[in-house]
């Protein structure tokens, strides 16, 4: 079974046709730069350029965005247009398309593709699922069930949230060595590990294609892995989300 998944990012909507009885990609994934400023009606019409771009895929959409979902409508707005909070995302993919669709936040969607079909297939005790982009994504499965909706890049980590110190961004932002950026990361995985005792943290979003640079940097005494579905998490996770509907 085909279903159409879509991922928002801080700097790209990603989308792609997901095997979604496989967990893989069925098609090449699309890219479209996030509108800038990326106001409900901006990301709509992305939406709708998607959806255009696989005519032959059909069914509900799964749309994974940064923000708080509560029953298909955004609270949050961290990296957004502040134009998303009281947005229902369910509504807006309907008008823009005429589907169905599933709204979710992003690191929740990516978390459900790794436990599903990645790093955490089989994993049954606490498992942290970080994306680490724009933001820090957060998702937190115990005996594979997720919490969703955790917001754990907003934790204060030495007097500032963790996503303004150890995002993927704030490398970039920043210019930081590879060594220097994972002590932030370690920091921030050592302030999770107090308060969750998770068993593993996975660690996804763009940055973990550099895994061989910093991957051996990290410490916790939870064990730390490198997200299998890489930048493919959350596509794959937001079109599994539309089989709950
Ligand atoms: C948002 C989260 C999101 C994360 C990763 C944070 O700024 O608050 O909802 O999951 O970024 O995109």
């Amino acid at each position: 079974m085909i279903r159409l998944g879509i991922d928002t990012g801080g700097s790209s909507l990603k989308a792609a046709p997901v095997d979604v009885v496989r967990g893989t990609l069925a098609s090449a994934a699309c890219s479209f730069p996030t509108p800038m400023p990326a106001t409900p009606a901006a990301v709509a019409q992305v939406i709708r350029q998607i959806v255009a771009s696989y005519p032959q895929v059909e069914g509900p959409i799964g749309f994974g965005f940064p923000a708080v979902v509560k029953r298909g409508v955004a609270r949050t707005a961290a990296n957004v247009d502040r134009g998303w909070i009281g947005t229902d995302g369910t509504a807006l993919v309907r008008e823009a398309t005429g589907r169905p669709a599933a709204f979710l936040n992003d690191a929740d969607a990516a978390g459900i593709a790794e436990m599903r079909f990645g790093a955490g297939r089989g994993e049954e005790g606490v498992v942290m699922v970080l994306t680490l982009g724009t933001g820090i994504g957060s998702a937190i499965f115990h005996e594979g069930r997720l919490l969703p909706n955790t917001e754990f890049g907003h934790m204060e980590v030495r007097g500032m949230e963790a996503e303004h110190r150890a995002s993927g961004r704030v490398r970039t932002a920043e210019s930081l060595g590879w060594e220097e950026w994972a002590g932030r990361v370690n920091e921030v995985l050592a302030r999770y590990h107090a308060l969750l005792w998770p068993d593993l943290f996975i660690l996804g979003g763009g940055v973990s294609e550099n895994w061989t640079h910093f991957g051996h940097l990290l410490e916790s005494p939870a064990r730390i892995v490198r997200a299998q579905l890489g930048n493919d998490a959350g596509i794959i996770g937001a079109a599994l989300a539309t089989l709950e509907l």
